[in-house]
């Protein structure tokens, strides 16, 4: 994988849909040898087309693209809407803005954005939240775009390998933001990314690459001695400088009295992981009036919105992984060249 694309090192930035992603942080990743990833799930053909060219000219490198494998709507009933809005309407107060209706389409159009993406030809296309028809992969593969799935448990790695994916992203609980379980309504497995890995590895024939809970180089080492091809770091890069990250967000990210992240379907009806604030909390002692998945996300999206325009965490999606503690703060260049310095040392022969 390394050779192929051309990298200094098996190190793969997630794509951090939702703000993060920016084409200054992809290409300053990809610019120092590993290889960056666009999160633009939540952005329109037309965005994808625009971003992913201007990254193309910040970087000549290799980057990836990341986009959501496609759900049906949710038929939502009079009484589900009717409880979203009233366990979310003293917010909604609280901020200033008036009750949305509720109204399909609760997403983009997939086939859309993924042709703006096949247009600009990535050397990588990433998907997360379960498998696509052999179609999607085939077109990727006849425009020498390798495609990489993602995968929470074995049976999932076993699928998404016999979809004819060429890399499969292992996703351990550790990590940040969503969790890729297949199915949207599904219980989480919890499988910590140590046996996932040793599981994966062992019976794909696939490079599987490591994600969740890894912040720095000795964190590399260990998932390629587990048997990983490379490392996908998320929350390690959400405070760098090129980062869209906004500034509440980053704030909550440095605050050393709540570090401890959750697994939670409040913000979108589906499972992810973030730090713990208010929105959180509350709503989590109320899950029948969490809409299902993507749903939920485009009836939370004005609250969050407007939490970030007024500078508060306490209504925002807080991705973060387990190991947000360790989060450090500089241009993403930079920290990619200390995470290949922390992997050779974490590599040398040990002295026994
Ligand atoms: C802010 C944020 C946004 C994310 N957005 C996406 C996404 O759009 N697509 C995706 O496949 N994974 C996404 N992820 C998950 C990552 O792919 C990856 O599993 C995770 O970053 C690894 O764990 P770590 O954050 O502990 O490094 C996101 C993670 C975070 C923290």
């Amino acid at each position: 994988m390394v050779s192929h694309l051309d990298l200094k090192g098996p190190l793969i930035l997630s794509p951090l849909a939702g703000g993060p992603s920016t084409p200054e942080l992809i290409a300053a990743v990809s610019n120092a040898g590993g290889l960056g990833s666009l999160g633009l799930a939540y952005d329109t053909p037309e965005q994808i087309g625009a971003i992913i060219r201007k990254t193309k000219t910040l970087t000549s490198k290799p980057i990836a693209v990341n986009l959501f494998v496609p759900v049906k709507d949710p038929e939502l009933s009079t009484d589900q809407k009717e409880s979203a809005l009233n366990s979310t309407k003293k917010y909604r107060e609280e901020l200033g803005i008036p009750s949305p209706k509720i109204e399909a389409p609760y997403s983009l159009d997939f086939d859309k954005q993924f042709e703006a993406m096949l247009r600009e030809k990535p050397s990588v296309f990433s998907f997360t939240f379960g498998l696509l028809d052999r179609s999607y992969l085939n077109e990727c593969n006849k425009n020498g775009i390798i495609t990489c799935g993602t995968a929470t448990t074995l049976e999932e790695g076993i699928l998404a390998e016999e979809s004819g994916v060429d890399w499969l992203v292992a996703q351990g609980i550790e990590a940040g933001g969503h969790r890729g379980i297949f199915s949207e309504t599904s219980e989480d497995s919890g499988i910590g990314l140590f046996p996932l890995i040793r599981a994966l590895a062992a019976k794909l024939r696939i490079p599987v690459i490591a994600a969740g809970g890894i912040m720095d180089g000795a964190g590399i080492a260990a998932a390629l001695s587990l048997g990983a091809m490379a490392a996908q770091l998320g929350t390690a890069f959400l405070l760098c400088e090129e980062a869209g990250t906004s500034a509440p967000y980053r704030k909550a990210l440095l605050d050393k009295t709540n570090l401890l992240t959750k697994t939670t379907r409040v913000f979108s009806g589906r499972i992810a992981r973030g730090l713990q604030n208010r929105f959180l909390k509350e709503m989590e002692t109320k899950p029948e009036s969490v809409l299902p998945f993507p749903a939920q996300n485009a009836f939370t999206r004005d609250i969050r919105r407007k939490s970030a325009e007024l500078g508060m965490s306490d209504f925002l999606s807080l991705w973060a992984g387990q190991g947000v503690s360790q989060i450090r703060q500089m241009g993403a260049g930079k920290l990619v060249e200390i995470l290949f310095d922390e992997l050779k040392e974490a590599t040398k022969d040990p002295i026994l």
